[in-house]
């Protein structure tokens, strides 16, 4: 594939900004929003809970949430959304009181929020989940220090929305340093909150009073998305700019790339890759950032695939991230994975087949998967992948792919 792309902003921090502007008592606008059906399911929530919200372009918004209406999140809605747990943090703090629906079981293993409920505890509240439900009510929150058990993106964030207005200083140890997190407290901090901090292991917040609206905010790069095109570049052995893009986020799989024979060219806001030969063996680790992302390990998986030798996946964030190994073994990939840990015995090619993507990500690396390989590859699934990626089918015909989709 060779050519230009342009990055969307970070689902991941779009998910949790939309629910973030429940805080603010007035009217925000947010730029650089991703159209993802992810993002359009939390704006469909806040509008049931009394928000209004208007699409200024196709990547920004206006949300006004001057009157909010009611606590109870809808349950159909939030159970099909996982990041439907920000919405706790978020009526908890502005309204005293949330209720939203579990989200529902997952294909990436279990996913506890004990951390989140831990958090919310800690600043006073009472937590309840029963019936499929969780719900959460406090007189008043009062700031204190919570030290997570767990590196975890949700429960850092999530308590972050919750203390935001809360009486005193919270301190959150061994919180989360993902971009994203820092992307929400940036956003909070332009609507006058006072997080110190973020991007480090201890996040420092000061309750304030109120939240001003009449603020815009960017929402950050995808750097997942970005990734995902660096590792679409290795793996077909092309050359690819990726434009809109913070490089320092993808310092680590620069380093994994530059690692397995590919090439690496550094712009302020953009990244060119590209990869003349074979890419070689190499071991990966996921892990919290900065370490490798679990975002991005089914799509080093199958440039591993294809790569010289035997290479080996440890899994460090979820149980169950390997489904997409047995699909591209239907296309002629030689993996065999246990537990959190998969062996990946390259072959010299992948061949077209019919396959299922198991989860978003899953889904992005069939895609590179089906580009690469021989012959014709029809996927099937595509709810998961137009969760978090914007148009990308059109993003790879643009890079050369010969790609449709035939069926919503
Ligand atoms: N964990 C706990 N208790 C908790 C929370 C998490 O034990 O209360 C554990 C999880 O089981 C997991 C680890 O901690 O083993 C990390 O989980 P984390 O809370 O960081 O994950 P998350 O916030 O639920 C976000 C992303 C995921 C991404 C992970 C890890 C969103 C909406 N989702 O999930 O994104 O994999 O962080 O980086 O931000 C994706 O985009 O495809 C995706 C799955």
């Amino acid at each position: 594939m060779y050519g230009d792309v342009n990055i969307s902003g970070a689902k991941n921090a779009a998910v949790a900004i939309i629910p973030a502007t429940l805080l603010v008592d007035g009217k925000c606008v947010l730029e650089n929003v991703p159209n993802i059906s992810d993002v359009k399911i939390s704006c469909n929530i806040l509008e049931k809970l009394g928000a209004k919200i208007e699409w200024l372009s196709e990547h920004s918004i206006s949300v006004d949430t001057s009157h909010i209406s009611s606590t109870t999140a809808p349950f159909d809605m939030t159970s099909k959304f996982r990041a439907s747990y920000y919405l706790i943090g978020s009526l908890l703090s502005r309204c005293g009181e949330a209720e939203v629906g579990l989200p529902g079981g997952c294909n990436l293993g279990a996913r506890p929020i004990d951390q989140h409920i831990k958090g919310f505890e800690a600043l006073g509240a009472d937590v309840n989940v029963s019936q499929g439900k969780i719900s959460a009510k406090a007189d008043r929150l009062v700031g204190t220090s919570i030290y997570m058990d767990t590196v975890s993106v949700g429960a850092t964030i999530n308590v972050m929305l919750a203390s935001v207005l809360a009486e005193g200083t919270t301190t959150i140890d061994n919180a989360a340093k993902e971009p994203h997190v820092v992307d929400v407290a940036n956003f909070l901090n332009t609507m006058g909150a006072d997080i110190r901090g973020a991007g480090t292991d201890v996040i420092k917040i000061t309750g304030v009073e109120k939240l001003k609206g009449d603020a815009t905010y960017s929402i950050v790069p995808d750097q997942i998305e970005a990734g995902t095109f660096m590792l679409a570049a290795i793996a077909s052995k092309g050359d690819i700019t990726i434009h809109n893009c913070i490089p320092k986020h993808l310092d680590c799989l620069t380093a994994k790339i530059l690692e397995i024979g590919g090439h690496v060219e550094e712009g302020d806001d953009s990244l060119r890759i590209w990869c003349d030969s074979r890419p070689t063996k190499t071991n990966v680790k996921t892990a919290p950032y900065p370490g490798f992302p679990t975002d991005l390990q089914p799509q080093i998986g199958v440039v591993l695939s294809v790569a010289d030798g035997t290479s080996i996946i440890n899994e460090g964030i979820w149980e169950s991230r390997f489904q997409y190994t047995a699909e591209l073994n239907k296309m002629g990939a030689n993996i065999t994975a246990q537990g959190k840990t998969a062996v990946f015995e390259g072959v010299d090619f992948l061949s077209g087949a019919p396959v299922y993507a198991s989860d978003l990500r899953a889904g992005a690396a069939l895609i590179i998967a089906g580009i690469i390989a021989n012959g014709k590859t029809e996927l099937y699934n595509l709810g998961h992948i137009d969760r978090g990626y914007e148009n990308i089918e059109e993003k790879f015909r643009k890079l050369g792919a010969n790609i449709k989709r035939v069926k919503e």
